[in-house]
């Protein structure tokens, strides 16, 4: 699991990532969670470096969202370590998790869409004015600060005064990675953040993500879609029925060997195979395991 970067250039990858991976931020080492009876997770090994993003891929139930929920203090793992900046931890809260920088934003975002986007931006955090008793929303500052915020990434949205329900769902992606940045996430966790969206919205995410990347945060993308995932990816890795399957750095594993790890390329070939065996199924138009991965955005409730 050692971390080399290699960099492939390519729209939204640097030919060089910033953090070339220093000491890990997050690191999982053989954990695993059992729910009851059923063993969703088990004996896995992931490392989150600074300016860096972590991929992990995986069918539905393969333990992608157990995986985030161990790390962003929902759930406990029951087997294994989760180690936060070299230390052993075990988070109670999601809160505990946040207050060591790291912070998830999940696909059905916690935001309030009648309320403007500057006013969701500093939701639950809001700055304030005047002494007590006669405390005030500071609202001015609130805007300027959401804006430079916002500008810094590069997400220029014309009127924060819009209610943020209003936005595109890439754009309220956007707005939540910025927000997370702002307010100091070290390790920022994104669960199937283009599952619901289109070709041009997911490019718009994986953009953001990549600014977060560069600004030293160390990111983990959850996602179905291993075109998405090697477009910003710097390290793989693929979960299959709770255990990895596979992982591995940008440099070791192509686009067309990721494919195959996740549509199952093999069971797909030996389906072919036993189709043949039938009359009437013209195989020679079954497509490739590469289609099938291509056309992978699942809907927003298998993304949970
Ligand atoms: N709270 C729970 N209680 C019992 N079993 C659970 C619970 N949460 C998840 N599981 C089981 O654990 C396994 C892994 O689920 P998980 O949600 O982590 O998968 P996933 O990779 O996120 O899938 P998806 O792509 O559908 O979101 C599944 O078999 C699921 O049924
Ligand atoms: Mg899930």
């Amino acid at each position: 699991m050692a971390d080399k970067g290699t960099g492939t250039a390519d729209a939204v990858r640097p030919e060089t990532p910033p953090g070339d991976g220093g000491a890990a931020l997050v690191e999982l080492r053989g954990a695993g969670k059992s729910y009851g009876n059923v063993r969703a997770l088990h004996d896995v090994s992931l490392a989150v470096r600074p300016g860096r993003v972590t991929c992990v891929l995986g069918d539905n139930g393969a333990g992608k969202s157990t995986l985030i929920k161990i790390i962003s203090g929902l759930h406990q793992h029951s087997e294994g370590e989760l180690l936060v900046d070299g230390t052993a931890v075990r988070f109670s809260t999601p809160r505990e998790a946040l207050a060591r920088g790291i912070a998830t934003v999940y696909q059905d975002l916690a935001t309030v869409p009648l309320m403007p986007v500057w006013r969701n931006f500093f939701l639950g955090s809001e700055m304030t004015r005047g002494p007590w008793p006669v405390r005030r929303l500071d609202i001015a500052r609130m805007k300027r600060t959401a804006d430079d915020e916002l500008r810094n990434m590069g997400i220029v949205l014309d009127d924060l005064d819009r209610p943020i329900g209003t936005l595109s769902g890439g754009q309220r992606q956007s707005v939540a990675i910025a927000r997370a940045v702002h307010f100091g996430a070290r390790v920022l966790i994104l669960d199937e953040p283009t599952a619901a969206l289109g070709v041009k919205q997911s490019g718009v995410v994986l953009k953001y993500m990549a600014a977060a990347r560069d600004r030293g945060l160390g990111v983990i993308f959850i996602t179905h879609n291993p075109h998405h995932a090697y477009m910003v990816g710097d390290h793989f890795s693929v979960l299959r029925l709770g255990t990895l399957e596979l992982s591995a750095d940008r440099g070791e594993i192509g686009l067309e060997e990721l494919t195959d790890h996740m549509a199952g390329g093999v069971e797909l070939a030996a389906l072919k195979h036993e189709l043949a065996q039938v009359r009437g199924v013209d195989v020679q138009r079954l497509p490739e395991a590469e289609d099938l991965g291509s056309s992978a955005p699942a809907s927003p409730e298998e993304a949970s």
